[in-house]
């Protein structure tokens, strides 16, 4: 599954139709938002891959998901998918004793005093965006010593006005080492990549494999783990993004289990396995 306008070329799409064929299955894209489109009981099997308008749309597109659930095979299946959709589910990871970046949560509509926020933390360069969100959405930083306070203060009165916000410390290690993805298909940790910080407006680099750590191995595990545990669901694919630490290692800054890109162009052993899994899947 794709949308209509496509914010940004999808470079997983045309390789993982490709393979799919290759491996004997009829497969097309279709956009979840397009009302001329067949409806989804028409598909053995739905696959959402970039379907990057959702966040725009957050009602229509769990609607969408539960209909496709109900009519048809879906990956990943909707009760995952709604678990995902709010950032609060970082909470449940952190519950779970995983390093995920240290996070203020402010509620659609309330009054928030940022100044007191950021400075019982401590936080001097800061991060806000929408709990939910995707492809840095509305997503900016904010340096106090810039004074870049009373804009920070409303942007957020802005923001907050129609949904949950997010204000994080800006984690420095994204400019060193770089973000990190951490790729999980069908049941195991495939591959991963570096990103480059992207703020809305910036478009998105990315490296190519990159190493993966026994620290950043396991918290990609225990954090699929924990939406399992909460959902009842095994997913198909998943995406761990880790933003580095200095003092603490990797911290979890997203578990993307509704449209994470998958990096496949860096493994065709990914690819594959990815192949194989909807290959071979029973259809519902
Ligand atoms: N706390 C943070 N510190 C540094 N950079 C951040 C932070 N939060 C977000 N960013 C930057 O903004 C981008 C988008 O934020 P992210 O949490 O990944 O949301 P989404 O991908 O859903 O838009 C990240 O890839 C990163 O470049
Ligand atoms: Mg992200």
């Amino acid at each position: 599954m794709t949308c209509l306008e496509l914010p940004e070329p999808d470079p997983d799409s045309g390789l993982l139709l490709a393979s799919l064929r290759q491996a004997g299955v009829e497969a097309e894209f279709v956009a979840w938002d397009d009302p001329d489109s067949s409806p989804p009981g028409r598909f053995d099997r739905l696959i959402l891959r970039s379907t990057w308008n959702y966040h725009l749309f957050p009602a229509e597109f769990a609607a969408w998901i539960d209909t496709a659930d109900r009519r048809t095979c879906l990956s990943n299946r909707a009760a995952i998918v709604r678990w995902n959709l709010h950032k609060q589910y970082l909470e449940s990871l952190t519950a779970a004793g995983i390093p995920t970046v240290p996070t203020a949560w402010l509620r659609r509509g309330a009054d928030v005093p940022l100044r007191q926020i950021v400075e019982a933390n401590g936080w001097t360069d800061f991060v806000m965006k929408p709990a939910i969100s995707a492809s840095s959405w509305r997503t900016h930083r904010f340096r106090v010593d810039r004074g870049e306070m009373e804009q920070a203060a409303s942007n957020l009165e802005e923001l907050v006005r129609n949904r949950d916000v997010m204000v994080q410390p800006y984690m420095t290690g994204v400019d060193t080492t770089g973000e990190k993805a951490v790729m999980w298909i069908d049941g195991e940790v495939t591959h991963a990549i570096r990103k480059r910080p992207r703020f809305a407006g910036d478009g998105e680099f990315v490296s190519g494999a990159a190493e993966i750590s026994p620290a950043e191995h396991a918290i990609a595990e225990r954090s699929v783990a924990v939406a399992v545990a909460e959902t009842g669901v095994r997913p198909l694919y998943a995406r761990v993004d880790l933003m580095p630490d200095t003092d603490e290692g990797p911290m979890v800054s997203e578990l993307e289990l509704i449209e994470p890109s998958l990096y496949l162009v860096q493994s065709p052993a990914a690819l594959d396995r990815l192949v194989r899994a909807i290959a071979t899947a029973p259809a519902s």
